[in-house]
């Protein structure tokens, strides 16, 4: 290539950096990135299904789960759980080809914070950990993340996820919880 074709090549590709930048900023508030690679997650691979909900608004900006400790979501988290988790990490998420997410030691720390979660299962991470981005759509993470924290079996104080009300109110999971059906909250199915 000739020294003009080249600069010309980098200047292309700054921009495009350029425009990816910004559309990763409109975005979201909060540079979500990919757990192993760091790099800045796209989120206009997501599934458009469930890409707007208000609870994934709320999330893009503030990185607060809306669904944590919401009953209504809790039960919705773990039909999704039990079809494209509990395979690999245990029906109470307490590990088994993968580890167990139900306690406060992570592999990458980061995913003691739900932006952290949320990037690694929008993003994946190594071996079979895949990406979930075309598995699950945006709304569906974050109730499967609740359903995660829900199934947290150490002392409320290491749940740094939960506000400090939710967290005056949690109890470690205890192995099984009868649910409600379809009770009042932010999941509720209008019927
Ligand atoms: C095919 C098996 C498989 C499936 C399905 C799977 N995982 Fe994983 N997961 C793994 C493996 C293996 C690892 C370890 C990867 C690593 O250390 O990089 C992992 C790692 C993780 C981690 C990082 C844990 C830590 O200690 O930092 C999280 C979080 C996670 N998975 C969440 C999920 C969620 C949520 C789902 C369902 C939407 C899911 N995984 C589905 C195999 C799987």
């Amino acid at each position: 290539m000739s020294n003009h074709k080249k600069s010309a090549a980098r200047i292309i590709g700054a921009s495009i950096g350029g425009i990816l930048a910004a559309t990763a900023l409109a975005q979201s508030a909060i540079a979500f990135r990919n757990t192993i690679t760091g790099e800045v997650l796209n989120f206009s691979d997501a599934l458009p299904e469930g890409k707007d909900t208000p609870a994934v608004k709320e999330f893009m900006s503030t990185g607060k789960n809306p669904y944590n400790e919401d009953v209504s979501c809790l039960k919705q988290g773990e039909q999704i759980f039990l079809s494209a988790c509990s395979g690999c990490h245990g029906h109470l998420a307490e590990g088994k080809i993968g580890p167990g997410l139900n306690d406060a030691y992570w592999t990458y720390p980061q995913n003691e914070t739900d932006e952290g979660l949320f990037s690694t299962i929008y993003g994946g991470a190594q071996a079979s950990m895949g990406p979930q981005y075309q598995n699950l759509q945006l709304d569906e993470m974050l109730k499967v993340m609740a359903w995660i924290r829900h199934l947290f079996k150490e002392a409320p104080e290491k749940a740094t996820w939960l506000t400090d009300a939710q967290r005056k109110a949690f109890k470690p999971f205890g192995g099984h919880e009868e649910l409600p059906e379809n009770p009042a909250g932010k999941c509720q199915v209008k019927k």
